[in-house]
């Protein structure tokens, strides 16, 4: 088959429709590494800010190594999926221990750093350094898919596998890194996965998909993931102009992060139950008076695998008890000097006026 013909397809409409970002007029890895990380993370639009701030700040992996793991955090702060953070400094501090500060120059020396798998590699390796490894991102997925009319689920073993035959096969070996831009740009800009415009499409004529009028049939998928739903209570304690916080730490979600003092339920629980657990109970013992308002209930919050139903109480109190010193006793004017997930931010924003 004539592969060279995708290829040349792509990259004259990359030419005329890409889109001006910053991280694509580098071909410094630890820039492209970076913009990669947040990518995965969020849309560009959102992800530029993020971008521009932490490079202002971290402008190279001596400055990113030498960097704390909460500071790390605060930059990384509501984007969500924080051990991709935690991992980005680890990787830093091994380029500086293991490569001389020096960003790896391999396929697999890059492949081997922590939080770097096939896809961040082969972006990295093919933007900066023109190495020819294809790409496999969600977008590249679902245009091959539709491409080909390749039925095999791209979450199963056999799925990847063939689709990573076939970027392999249409990879132009003399321009990868501009032949990875251009097909991941027409998965983002054009071969959208809701209604896209065929009629605009390059591959319009070469789209088996599209010729079988099955466009939205692809990319197949095998099943959708289960989500456990968690129930968290949060008690946003005040004692005089001070608060508590908590770093949470342990093998679960957002680790590293701060938070309020936190009870988590197995199932539902209003307010009246919850003040009659035992966590409740043992968390302000001989606090004095207490008033105490429910400020927002049962917010969901969808994570990748879980989704969490968060209510946040307001508990002013009227001396510290003694239970409460277990946790860090900070101004409320200092919040702004931790990392917080998300949730939880939009619960500071919300009672910000209050
Ligand atoms: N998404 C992931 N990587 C990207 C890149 N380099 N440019 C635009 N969107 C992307």
């Amino acid at each position: 088959m004539d592969y060279d013909f995708y290829s040349k397809s792509l990259v004259n409409w990359y030419k005329e429709h890409r889109r001006d970002l910053p991280w694509r007029r580098s071909s410094d890895p630890y820039i492209i590494w970076i913009s990669e990380i947040i990518l995965q993370q969020t849309r560009v639009a959102q992800g530029l800010d993020y971008f521009n701030r932490f490079v202002a700040r971290f402008p190279d992996v001596r400055a990113l190594a030498a960097a704390s793991e909460d500071e790390v955090l605060r930059y990384w702060q509501g984007l969500g999926y924080y051990s991709r953070a935690r991992n980005l400094l680890e990787a830093a501090r091994t380029i500086c221990r293991d490569f001389g500060g020096i960003f790896p120059r391999t396929y697999n020396e890059v492949r081997s750093l922590k939080g770097i798998g096939d896809y961040t590699a082969a972006a990295i390796v093919s933007f900066a350094y023109d190495l020819p490894y294809p790409v496999l991102d969600g977008n590249v997925y679902r245009v091959l898919a539709r491409l080909f009319a390749l039925s095999t689920p791209i979450d199963s073993a056999q799925g990847k596998k063939e689709f990573a035959e076939l970027a392999a096969l249409l990879l132009d070996k003399e321009h990868p890194g501009l032949h990875n831009q251009a097909i991941m740009e027409l998965g983002a800009l054009q071969c959208v996965p809701r209604q896209p415009d065929c009629s605009l499409c390059p591959l319009m004529d070469r789209c088996m998909a599209y010729a079988a009028g099955e466009v939205s049939v692809y990319p197949v998928k095998q099943q959708k993931l289960k989500t456990r739903p968690r129930y968290f209570h949060y008690l946003h304690i005040v004692c005089g102009n001070d608060t508590y916080i908590q770093r949470r730490e342990g093998k679960d979600i957002w680790q590293g992060l701060y938070q309020l003092p936190l009870i988590e339920t197995d199932a539902p629980t209003d307010f009246a139950k919850l003040q009659q657990t035992d966590a409740f109970r043992r968390l302000l013992p001989d606090c004095g008076r207490m008033e105490i308002s429910v400020v927002l209930r049962d917010i969901k919050h969808v994570l990748s695998h879980q989704t969490l139903y968060a209510s946040f109480y307001y508990i002013k109190v009227e001396r510290e008890g003694k239970t409460l010193n277990e946790y860090l006793r900070i101004p409320l004017s200092c919040l702004e000097n931790y990392a917080f997930p998300r949730l939880i931010l939009r619960y500071f924003q919300a009672t910000a006026n209050c």
